[in-house]
């Protein structure tokens, strides 16, 4: 990032120790939470992607502006292979540099997103010398013999042709990208195969038919009677689809070991989810890293630091559930894609309140494109509305948010569509938050926004003090001791500037008689609480 004091270390340091100075970033794992580290500390995304064809020189004229409206920190964008590639081991290069100086420009960072063998489970973006040639690089055969259109895992001529090229454009931004404008890639997009649950050419079946490897096998703590068993013998019913999902993510794991030997960004994959409360095999997409396969692409694919969902749900019962069960122990949470309509943004506040390490709605640009009806209609500065309220909120103060998340202080939600109260549970202190009451009155049975919309964040900064922030939504705070009653100590209004807090102002009367209240421009409060 350009800042002064960059700047003038950069005219100070030789460029050989100057890319000593900036750690690569990486995700660090502390008790059971997550954080991405960039430049040394805590980041988080807060992000943008634009749509699939936006990412050439030409269109990022109208790419920029949009970025500038929600105020991202970190642009998602495409690299296709099919231009990267261009002939067999000739690699064209310019589309990327273009990216980074006009991200440098821009001042944000960038999450390469590789569009190599899988794009939304087809292989649409291999060059066009490799499409002229299908029988080196083969699609999956369905079960009644008729191609798929989505490739297969098992030719070792697209893994060859993938690896090499993904190693190639690992190496160039190692030595391009001393700056880490780059802060992480996604390994392909949407993996897997829609229309067939798995691969059934001959050398599939072969495999399939093969006893299940002994690694996964004790992954997935199912050794015991399992040794040399095939799969069906051991999966039953699952045995197809978990088969499919580790051939997918076997591949997909060579590929991504290969380019971090060159490079050790960090890597993710993005699923195309299943219904996450009553899936149903045959409507999503197959050998994806959906939430039941979560074990296997773990075991298969460990050069993959986590698994990415893409939620497209708009109902919050489920777009919770699908942050549930993509938040593990064993996996840090990131949303690398979400409707971009305005009903999306407040599960910026849920995805926060789980511990994300970013979050990014889908489709930010202005080239006339959008994806309705899983998405806004028309993006423009109005559509965009609600979410460069998040980021103007959480802008400023991003280090410190992403810093207390990896702390476990930060709490926050999101308005559900039928329950129109949400209780936090701060140890000492319990924060009600209620939704579509009016700022002045106690407020009794609250009915909600006419639209969802409201959320909250509440970061905890010990002895009793609390930076409070939220949008079209009320909280107020009740120490958990029934014995005790809350007093406000002080409410202060303030600006976040460079991570500090500068009051500009105290609350107190009608503005704190009723609890705090959070309208539509983005304030930040610091709280001290007392009781009597
Ligand atoms: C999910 C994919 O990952 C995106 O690239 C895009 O195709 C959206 N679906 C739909 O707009």
């Amino acid at each position: 990032m350009l800042n002064i004091r960059n700047l003038l270390l950069a005219a100070l340091i030789p460029a050989a120790l100057w890319s000593q100075t900036q750690p690569i970033p990486r995700i660090v794992q502390k008790d059971g939470r997550y954080a991405l580290f960039v430049d040394g500390a805590p980041y988080l995304i807060l992000g943008a992607q634009v749509h699939n064809s936006s990412g050439w020189p030409a269109m990022l004229p109208k790419v920029w502006p949009a970025i500038e409206t929600i105020g991202a920190n970190t642009v998602e964008i495409p690299v296709y292979w099919e231009q990267l590639e261009p002939q067999p081991g000739v690699f064209d290069y310019s589309v990327v540099d273009t990216l980074l100086s006009e991200a440098r420009e821009h001042r944000v960072r960038l999450v390469l997103l590789w569009f190599g063998t899988w794009k939304n489970g087809s292989s649409h973006y291999m060059p066009l010398w490799m499409k002229t040639g299908p029988d080196r690089y083969p699609r999956v055969l369905g079960a009644k013999g008729r191609l798929v259109d989505s490739p297969s895992p098992y030719s070792r001529a697209t893994l060859d042709a993938d690896t090499r090229a993904f190693v190639a454009l690992m190496r160039h931004l190692k030595e391009a990208d001393q700056e880490r404008t780059v802060i992480m890639v996604q390994v392909e997009n949407e993996p897997g195969t829609w229309g067939s649950v798995r691969d059934y050419s001959p050398a599939a079946q072969k495999l399939f038919d093969a006893p299940v490897p002994a690694d996964l096998l004790k992954a997935l703590h199912k050794e015991a009677g399992a040794a040399n068993a095939n799969w069906q013998a051991v999966f039953g019913s699952d045995a197809e689809e978990f088969f499919h999902a580790w051939s997918v993510a076997h591949f997909i794991q060579q590929v991504a070991a290969a380019g971090k030997a060159e490079y050790p960004l960090p890597l993710y994959v993005n699923a195309a989810l299943r219904d996450p409360m009553n899936p149903s095999r045959g409507t999503y997409e197959s050998g994806g890293a959906t939430d039941n396969v979560i074990p296997i692409w773990k075991a298969a694919a460990p050069a993959i630091d986590l698994l990415a969902p893409d939620i497209y749900l708009d109902d919050s019962a489920r777009y919770f559930k699908v942050l549930d069960l993509y938040r593990r122990p064993d996996n840090a949470l990131f949303v690398p894609e979400t409707g971009n309509s305005p009903a999306y943004a407040r599960y910026f506040f849920a995805a926060l309140g789980r511990g994300t390490i970013g979050f990014s709605p889908f489709g930010v640009d202005y080239t006339g494109y959008a994806n309705a009806p899983l998405g806004a209609p028309k993006i423009n500065e109005e559509s965009l509305a609600q979410f460069s309220l998040n980021y103007k909120l959480a802008g400023p103060m991003m280090r410190d948010l992403a810093r207390l998340s990896f702390e476990g202080k930060l709490h926050a939600v999101a308005e559900e569509e039928q329950t129109h109260t949400q209780t936090m549970d701060l140890g000492p202190w319990k924060a009600a938050v209620s939704y579509g009451v009016p700022s002045f009155g106690f407020g009794n049975n609250p009915p909600g926004n006419p639209q969802p919309e409201g959320r909250v964040l509440v970061a905890d900064l010990g002895d009793n003090r609390f930076l409070v922030t939220g949008l079209f939504s009320r909280i107020d705070f009740q120490a958990s001791d029934p014995a005790q009653q809350r007093e406000f100590l002080r409410v202060e209004e303030g600006t976040y500037e460079n991570g500090a807090f500068t009051p500009i102002r105290i609350w107190n009367g009608d503005q704190t008689d009723y609890g705090l209240n959070f309208a539509a421009s983005p304030v930040i409060l610091r709280v001290t609480l007392g009781t009597f």
